[in-house]
């Protein structure tokens, strides 16, 4: 029986997917037959109301010099990071204030940091990405951050105003060490701002695609509020994000050092309403989950039965679950294509689907393109408008299978 990653009770399985290939893990031909694969299963801790994986991935396995989502691909992100580094500048900063992002990827946030001439530094263990945020003029040290890391930190650079995470939290299963780190490295009214994916949008949009190694939690306010309460923290105010299918942003202090907008509360209230703290929400997530594949497998098999060209649009992580999980084949997809150069050439972890350049759904546009990237939809619609121009057809499986 699995234990709770933040408060070792016994974990209820909500979802087993079965064996999964790594989400990031494209491959080449030469590395097929060695392909690892892991069990992925959701669980939840009714004494903490943490949704989170039963049994996690080795990180390095995951995140090394060969880690394949570069942040950068996406405008919309850009200016998203850009907003949320001007909030962290009005509301959290001083001039000689000292920011750290965990997970800085390519730079994407702290560029904005560095060319405004704010002292700053990202911590990032995938070696490839933080060489692009380096290259931006990015103050970038390829590690994992955890609370081995914290006294080098605060020796090198002095008590920390703002920590920065979008996206990493909810990866780390050792989240208590983190956050032991980040307490540490913060001054006494200094400041933790993260976002992540959120539950309460996931189980409202059937998005389980969201659920992959990478992901150990799946955070609710209800969930994060209970977790920082444990290291002597509190949640001072929480602010929904459009991004990401539907995330959500923690400011959090130490306790009692700033006072507590009443968004939390409000939020916590609707949560309760929602049932986010109660094992029986899940398990009908479950069974939405359960309706939603079998929905799409039997429109993916008619298509395949009449002949129709079917494509992929974006190599996301997310697709990995959702052609896993569904047991979507070559055979149903001609190919999924990316505009990650690292991911073209290369192969779809587990169903082993080509990945091409965007050129290639371009160049001869087939009759039907599956939606992965349906977190970016704004920002692929407003550029493939002649897709639909050509007659072709988006399928999209998230919050509903249907195509248009
Ligand atoms: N913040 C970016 C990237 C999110 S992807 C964005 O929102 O787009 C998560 C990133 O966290 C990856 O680049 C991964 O290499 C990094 N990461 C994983 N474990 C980490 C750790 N312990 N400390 C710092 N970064 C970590
Ligand atoms: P994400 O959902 O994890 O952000 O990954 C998005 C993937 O989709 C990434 O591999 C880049 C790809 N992508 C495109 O191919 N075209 C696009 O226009 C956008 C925004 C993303
Ligand atoms: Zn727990």
């Amino acid at each position: 029986m699995a234990l709770c990653l933040v408060c070792g009770a016994p974990q209820e399985t909500v979802l087993d997917f079965g064996a999964m290939p790594i989400a990031n893990g494209f491959l080449t031909p030469d590395q097929f037959a060695s392909e690892p694969l892991f069990p992925l299963c959701v669980g939840f801790c009714p004494a903490c109301a943490m949704l989170q994986l039963t049994e996690t991935v080795r990180r390095e396995v995951m995140f090394n010099e060969n880690y394949a989502f570069y942040s950068s691909t996406s405008t919309r992100m850009a200016a998203h990071f850009k907003s949320f580094a001007d909030m962290v500048m009005a509301d959290y900063l001083d001039a000689d204030g000292m920011v750290v992002e965990i997970g800085s990827n390519d730079g994407i946030m702290l560029e904005n940091f560095s060319r405004a001439g704010i002292r700053h530094l990202g911590i990032e263990p995938s070696a490839n990405v933080a060489a692009a945020a380096a290259k931006k003029g990015v103050n970038t040290t390829v590690r994992f951050f955890d609370d081995s890391l914290a006294d080098e930190i605060l020796q090198e650079h002095g008590p920390v105003s703002a920590f920065l995470g979008a996206n990493v939290m909810c990866h780390l299963p050792y989240i208590n060490s983190v956050i032991a780190g980040i307490r540490r490295v913060l001054r006494p009214d200094g400041v933790l701002i993260f976002e992540d994916p959120y539950a309460g949008d996931i189980v409202r949009l059937t998005s389980y695609d969201q659920i992959y190694d990478e992901h150990s939690f799946y955070f609710s306010v209800t969930s994060v509020c209970r977790l920082f309460e444990r290291h002597g923290m509190e949640v001072i105010d929480v602010i929904p994000q459009p991004v990401h299918g539907g995330s959500m942003r923690y400011v959090i202090g130490l306790r009692d050092a700033r006072p507590r907008k009443p968004s939390v509360d409000a939020m916590l209230e609707k949560e309760n309403a929602m049932g986010l703290d109660r094992i029986e929400t899940y398990h009908r997530f479950r069974e939405n989950v359960e309706k939603s594949r079998d929905q799409l497998m039997r429109l993916l098999d008619d298509l395949r039965r009449s002949g129709a060209r079917v494509v992929g649009y974006g190599a996301t992580s997310k697709s990995t679950t959702v052609i896993t999980y569904c047991g979507i084949t070559p055979e149903h997809l001609e190919f999924i294509c990316d505009t990650t150069p690292i991911k073209q050439g290369k192969f779809s972890p587990g169903a082993h689907i080509p990945i091409k350049p965007t050129r290639d759904f371009s160049d001869r546009y087939p009759g039907h393109a599956l939606l992965f990237a349906w977190n970016h939809a704004e920002e692929i619609m407003a550029k493939e408008t002649a897709f639909r121009a050509s007659g072709g057809r988006w399928i999209h499986y998230v919050p509903n299978v249907k195509v248009e």
